[in-house]
């Protein structure tokens, strides 16, 4: 079967909006992706039919919107192939994801003179929380370097790797190289010494099928927003044994088994991690996505990818004074470039006037930027709605960018 791209981008609404008086091109996926109609409607039909409060009520819409979300996460356990759908806690993104893992389980495991490791291709929030967690703690941050082509020096990651590492902390793919990262074989090395490995999947659920048990990593973190779903919304999965043992996020309602004022009694996880009046409409929402993208033809949704993939490095390729930037072997459809004498921000800026979004900057990559000695790159950025003609758009945007600063 033929992967039916102008079908699917029915789907969604917001690509048949003109700006500018131009076709909306979307280049910057990678950043947020874009709603099927779908998961716009899971989210407007909460509001419309079943709007409560979950877990505490008595009443139906309260039963119904406990369902719907309590479903979500059934269905986040089978998107991930976890094992309890207790493994599942509902966080407002990656980065509280992270932020999550690390003070509770960094908190409780790391101490002084232990090291964290991370690497060279880290997104900020893969980094910060980490960086904070060792300066409170005397412990110290570890950076894996990576290949000019932007891949993980694995040789040298596992040189890094000890007994004083507690934890690895490493993206599943880059936001700005597209680089996979081996994690099966990074959670083999890491293990072998005792350390937990927490995945930054931010990047990597748009474009790969995941499965947490396979890749035996301890924690994995995700973003609704950027897998077509809404913001506002996302996972950190973690082993049982692990989140059984670790003291508690936030205080607050929900997270409680009984209070007093002398003493409180935890909630067993996942609500021991969700204190509060939790995102209902961003996890149903957040589900709708998940079975949307489940309904997708798997195998010929990747071999578009993959075509499409070839056929952007190719296009751009072809463009005098254009160097691609992250060349791995293995990558996902991000393609991040720089043009001769031309700032990221003037590309970025005279693309967008024909319509084209991409994204340029740092991208939250501070660290990589440096190591890359770049100030900056473009971005274009791929998910399942996007066509060989918006490479075609990109690139005529791109020459006419040349033609502006000849
Ligand atoms: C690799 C990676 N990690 C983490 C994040 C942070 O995600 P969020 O802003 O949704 O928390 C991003 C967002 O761009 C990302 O690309």
């Amino acid at each position: 079967m033929k992967f039916d791209v102008a079908r699917l981008r029915e789907e969604f609404p917001i690509l048949k909006e003109m700006v500018y008086g131009k076709p909306l091109t979307y280049l910057d996926s990678a950043a947020t992706s874009q709603k099927p109609q779908q998961v716009i409607d899971a989210i407007s039909r909460f509001f419309l039919k079943e709007n409560a409060n979950v877990h505490r009520g008595v009443h139906y819409l309260s039963e119904r919107a406990t369902e719907g979300y309590e479903n979500a996460r059934l269905e986040v356990q089978k998107f991930l192939n976890a094992t309890h759908a207790s493994e599942i806690i509902f966080v407002r993104g990656t980065t509280e994801a992270i932020n999550l893992v690390a003070a509770t389980y960094g908190k409780k495991h790391v101490g002084s003179g232990d090291e964290v490791l991370i690497t060279e291709m880290e997104h900020h929030s893969n980094i910060v929380p980490w960086q904070m967690l060792c300066e409170e703690k005397g412990a110290r941050l570890c950076v894996a370097p990576i290949s000019d082509s932007g891949e993980l020096e694995l040789d040298a990651f596992e040189k890094l790797v000890s007994v004083k590492t507690k934890i690895v902390a490493v993206t599943h793919v880059s936001n700005v190289l597209g680089t996979i990262n081996p994690i099966k074989r990074i959670v083999e090395i890491a293990h072998a010494y005792g350390a937990k490995v927490v995945v930054d999947g931010a990047q990597a659920v748009p474009h790969l099928p995941v499965d947490v048990q396979a890749l035996d990593c301890d924690f994995y973190a995700l973003s609704g927003h950027k897998v077509y779903g809404p913001t506002g919304i996302g996972v950190v999965y973690g082993k049982s044994e692990l989140l059984e043992d670790m003291p508690p996020y936030q205080g607050g309602g929900d997270m409680i088994l009984s209070v007093t004022f002398e003493k409180t009694i935890y909630n067993k996880p996942p609500n021991k991690f969700e204190a509060g009046t939790p995102n209902m409409a961003g996890a149903i929402g957040l589900a709708a996505a998940i079975v949307f993208l489940a309904t997708l033809p798997q195998d010929e949704r990747a071999e578009e990818e993959k075509s499409l993939l070839e056929y952007g490095t190719q296009a751009l390729s072809a463009i005098p004074g254009l160097r691609l930037i992250g060349t791995a072997r293995e990558k996902v459809s991000v393609l991040s470039f720089v043009l001769e004498g031309i700032h990221p921000h003037d590309i970025g800026t005279i693309l967008d006037r024909e319509g084209v979004a991409i994204r340029t900057g740092h991208h939250c990559a501070q660290p990589l930027m440096k190591r890359l000695k770049l100030p900056a790159t473009a971005r274009a950025s791929l998910a399942c709605y996007n066509t060989r003609a918006d490479i075609d758009q990109l690139v005529a945007g791109l020459h006419k960018v040349q033609e502006i600063f000849k």
